[in-house]
């Protein structure tokens, strides 16, 4: 079944066609990182507009690239939330008005269950059930996955999300947005021991997250070097993220152990964070639990996760929604 996924959530205009939920036959991701920088942060209203200027080329160019007849689209999965409305509404609109003509079925994905999926998408998935560690721009949460279609969240952020914290730090700093991939860069130069922020576990034995007071701690620190951050910077980057890393691999390992599971997922945007992967595989091979984690380009925003999500809900025809379906806006 060749799926065609499309994904317009944020600030990403992507589609894919994936087969049977596991080939990748094209990914196309259209990035608007140059439009929102200058601004240091989306801008929703810019969003929606570049949604609508990319969302048929970006088509067109996942077609070509897989070499494929739009008539060889067998289903169409698009993003139903959460994200920014005008945004989704772009990519939804489409998808369903191409669907109609088509005259195939369709079905609206949660996008933190097509992160959930980027896993899927490589040659050795974790078995069923695992435990799985989402961290993005919008989102940071632990989740127990038990099928393609049954995930249960653990625990979650009560504040920014993981990502976000690693945009506000940079924007601190002074190093621009999105922040997380500089951040990951700069760490790699500096001592993660020399300036020791604080590490938020709340209750150390649940699994929701804080990271709102370290990003305030990295702010005041920051003012009271005022005169010499700049040479500190590497180490500020450091510090800072192995504050990050330290809670989030500490809290999903916990899970999986408690629960009996022998693998972890890692995904999302911040999962391409090099002192996230290798800290979460050594500490988890340190309790027998193996990890796994998506190749870099699949672990931010693209539609090939959201096709493989459709996948799932679609195979035994059962999954296809119909046209009053709705976007939606905040996690469900
Ligand atoms: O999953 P994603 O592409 O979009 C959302 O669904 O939010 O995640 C984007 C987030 C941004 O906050 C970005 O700064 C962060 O992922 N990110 C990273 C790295 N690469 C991207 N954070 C830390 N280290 C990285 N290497
Ligand atoms: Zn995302």
């Amino acid at each position: 079944m060749n799926i065609l996924g499309i994904e317009t959530s944020c600030d990403e205009t992507a589609a894919a066609i994936v087969a049977d939920g596991k080939v990748i036959l094209s990914s196309v991701v259209s990035s608007q990182v140059a439009v929102h920088h200058p601004y240091g942060g989306v801008v929703p209203e810019l969003a929606s507009r570049k949604h609508m200027e990319a969302i048929v080329p970006v088509v067109h160019e996942a077609l070509s690239a897989a070499g494929l007849d739009q008539k060889q689209i067998d289903a169409i999965a698009v993003t139903r939330g959460p994200g920014l409305i005008g945004s989704l509404l772009v990519g939804f609109s489409f998808a369903k008005t191409y669907a109609f003509a088509l005259e195939i079925p369709w079905v609206g994905i949660n996008h933190l269950e097509a992160h959930i999926h980027s896993v899927f998408l490589e040659p050795d998935p974790p078995p069923f059930p695992h435990v799985a560690l989402l961290v993005s721009g919008g989102h940071t949460g632990i989740y127990h996955v038990t099928s393609h279609t049954c995930i249960e969240m653990l625990g979650q952020t009560r504040d920014d999300a993981a990502g976000e914290a690693f945009d506000k730090v940079a924007k601190i700093l002074g190093l621009g947005y999105p922040g997380g991939s500089v951040i990951d860069r700069l760490a790699a130069e500096g001592d993660p021991a020399k300036i020791e922020f604080p590490r938020t576990y709340l209750d150390k034995s649940e699994y929701d997250f804080s990271f709102s007071g370290l990003k305030t701690a990295v702010n005041r620190y920051v003012t009271r070097h005022r005169n010499d951050c700049s040479e500190q910077l590497a180490d500020i980057a450091a510090g800072f993220q192995e504050a990050v890393v330290e809670v989030l691999t500490f809290k999903v390992i916990q899970a999986a152990v408690r629960l009996g599971c022998s693998h972890i997922a890692l995904v999302g945007g911040v999962a391409a964070n090099s002192r996230l992967r290798e800290k979460l595989r050594l500490d988890a091979a340190g309790q027998g639990v193996a990890v796994h984690i998506p190749s870099v380009h699949l672990c931010g925003d693209n539609a090939a996760m959201v096709a493989a999500t459709g996948y799932y809900y679609l195979k035994d025809g059962t999954g296809a929604d119909s046209g009053d379906v709705d976007v939606f806006s905040r996690a469900r």
